[in-house]
């Protein structure tokens, strides 16, 4: 995700902010900038520099062609509109306005048609210049910085951390928080603002924070907290006493636990402006197809490694049911090998969180050699995945550091849900009301996976009673089989223990020969169409000597009876139980890899990004 640094008061700016700007490099970006006013010599004089990749790229710029100044404000992008450049790269200014930005403005396409009628020309591809030009516009009806300020946050939808200066106040900082993170750090005479807490944590230990709906105006000597509607807001300051570390983290003991708890957030950004407002169709800002087109589809290829493929093996579930096409689901590492039989008019669909799986690009590069259409779904704007396919539909998780991905696989898993739905309403495959339902219902789930992460204690003590354990079944029917892939792969990368994942009614053909007291078996099992079918085959488990650890719905006393361990997880619409399975699998293979005293966000043998064969 993005990071912002700001600073006012005595002191030279520059060396704050970019230290600051240092501080949050940890959570990736792709290009760097800063701005400060220069009131050296008796003028305000605004400079801006910016520079595509990392911030050494920044600082040589920076070397070149100095800036000073008291007041500043800097920003790392991870681009989400518009590729990574130094054109796109913040700050952004129009006139006196100059503006950092984090998030995603999900009315930024309607403001800015509403701009180009009034003349506005952009040289930017981001949604953030256009809050520049409203900015300027609004201080020039209103004559007013604060009212304009205020003007213009209303009209945002979406979520933004907004930080502003304006050349006619230039000791004047101006932020706004809606849905991302924004802290207001306090000195003597200089504050400091920033996205994130490590940032600032060499300045001071004294932090507001902003709430949602939330802006601010910051000035060496004062800090003015209020609502979006006016309203003063009397906010007390907090200290904040953690190390270096455990504020990267936020107060998780590791990225992996830090990530799944920002799953709700994640879905929500994933699903922010694609689910049309009154859930009657989806819309990507990257991808269109017409309705003719949908329509004349003969069949889709997932092609994906690891957890992608497990993504993708849910998502062949939701689109053959949702839009009745064919899919087939490929490892990315095998589809190039074999002969694949194409059908004209056919998409080929590469998932992968990095954008950058070997396997995964030479797979969409051998699709498009058959004349597949392609299409990627990846967490990285301009990888070499989304150069290569040039139609990319991005899932919005932000960047993750823990090496085994969890909100990676639930922003592909809410893209592809999307996707289905997006094809079965250009398909014609399901009528409106159908539509409208299954929205409404998609844009619940990040509300449950909250609930979800409520057990994370249960799940704990769980984990306790069975880390011992070196061998694991993972057992699931229909859709959770894909989910007893993913969190058998979990286990195995972050915890080293041996699992083996099968559709459940398949232990009967074989491998219910190596049930015993040693194996325990994590059932997935939700109540939908075939829960009835994969009871039986747990029993037949059970009967052999195997313990149970059941992941069901609440309130289902048939299956938590037969169980040696219940995990009951929120009732949803039984297509989406995946998101929620997820999560329980993830926390049980989290507390499983700390209880082994193992490495859980770098495991050993892996890599973020696999760019070999
Ligand atoms: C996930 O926990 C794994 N580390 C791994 O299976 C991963 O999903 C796979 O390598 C694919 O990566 P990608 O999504 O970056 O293409």
């Amino acid at each position: 995700m993005c990071g912002i640094v700001g600073y006012v008061g005595e002191r030279q700016a520059l060396p704050i902010v970019l230290s600051g700007l240092k501080r949050l490099e940890y959570r990736g970006y792709d290009s760097a900038g800063v701005a400060a006013f220069d009131q050296s010599n008796g003028t305000v004089h605004l400079k801006i520099k910016r520079a595509e990749g990392r911030l050494d790229n920044l600082l040589k710029v920076l070397k070149e062609d100095p800036i000073k100044g008291t007041s500043s404000i800097g920003h790392t992008r991870w681009a989400t509109h518009g590729r990574p450049s130094e054109k796109n790269a913040h700050p952004h200014r129009y006139k006196d306005v100059v503006i950092v930005h984090n998030g995603i403005i999900e009315n930024y396409i309607s403001l800015r048609e509403e701009l180009v009628k009034h003349g506005h020309t952009f040289l930017s591809e981001t949604d953030t210049e256009i809050v520049a030009h409203l900015l300027q516009r609004a201080i020039d009806q209103e004559k007013d910085f604060e009212k304009a300020c205020q003007k213009v946050v209303n009209k945002l939808k979406g979520a933004f951390a907004l930080a502003v200066l304006w050349a006619k106040a230039p000791n004047k900082l101006f932020v706004a928080k809606q849905h991302c993170p924004m802290v207001l750090g306090l000195g003597k005479d200089e504050q400091f603002i920033a996205s994130d807490i490590p940032a600032l944590l060499d300045y001071t230990k004294d932090f507001i924070f902003l709430e949602d709906g939330e802006m601010a105006f910051v000035e060496p000597t004062k800090v003015v907290v209020k609502k979006f509607d006016g309203e003063i807001v009397r906010r007390k300051s907090h200290r904040v006493d953690w190390s270096l570390a455990a504020a990267e983290k936020e107060g998780f003991d590791h990225f992996m636990l830090k990530e799944i708890y920002e799953q709700p957030r994640v879905l929500r950004d994933t699903f922010r402006g694609r689910i049309q407002s009154k859930f009657d169709g989806v819309q990507f800002e990257t991808f269109k197809m017409s309705d003719a087109e949908a329509k004349k589809l003969k069949s889709l290829f997932l092609l994906g490694c690891g957890t992608a493929w497990h993504a993708s093996l849910v998502g062949k579930y939701w689109i053959e049911s949702f839009a009745k096409l064919h899919v087939d689901v490929d490892l990315a590492s095998e589809f190039r090998y074999r002969d694949p039989v194409v059908f004209k008019n056919s998409l080929a669909v590469a998932i992968s969180q990095s954008g950058e799986t070997a396997d995964t690009l030479a797979a969409i590069s051998e699709a498009m050699k058959l004349k597949l259409k392609p299409l990627a779904i990846t967490n990285a704007v301009e990888s070499s995945i989304a150069r290569k396919t040039k139609s990319v539909i991005y899932t919005h998780a932000g960047p993750e550091i823990s090496v085994a991905s969890t909100k990676c696989f639930m922003a592909q898993l809410g893209v592809l849900a999307l996707f289905s739905v997006y094809l079965a309403s250009k398909r014609g495959t399901q009528n409106k009301k159908w539509v409208s339902k299954i929205l409404t219902d998609l844009a619940e789930v990040p509300e449950k996976i909250s609930e979800v992460l409520k057990l994370n204690d249960h799940i704990r003590n769980i984990a306790k009673k069975y880390k011992d354990y070196r061998q694991y079944f993972y057992l699931g029917r229909g859709l959770s089989f894909p989910m007893a892939l993913e969190g058998a792969l979990k286990l195995k990368e972050i915890a080293y223990i041996n699992t083996q994942a099968y559709p459940a009614g398949e232990m009967k053909h074989g491998p219910i020969a190596l049930i015993s007291e040693d194996w325990p078996i994590v059932c997935v099992a939700p109540q939908d169409k075939i829960y009835g079918k994969a009871i039986s085959n747990f029993e037949e488990v059970k009967a052999r000597g195997g313990k149970l650890i059941s992941i069901g719905t609440e309130g289902d006393t048939e299956l938590r009876n037969r169980s040696d361990e219940w995990i009951g997880l929120p009732k949803i619409r039984e297509e989406f139980s995946p998101f929620l399975t997820a999560v329980a699998l993830q926390l049980f293979s989290y507390h499983m890899s700390v209880l082994n005293g193992c490495d859980v966000d770098k495991p050993k043998n892996l890599a973020k990004s696999v760019t070999v064969e």
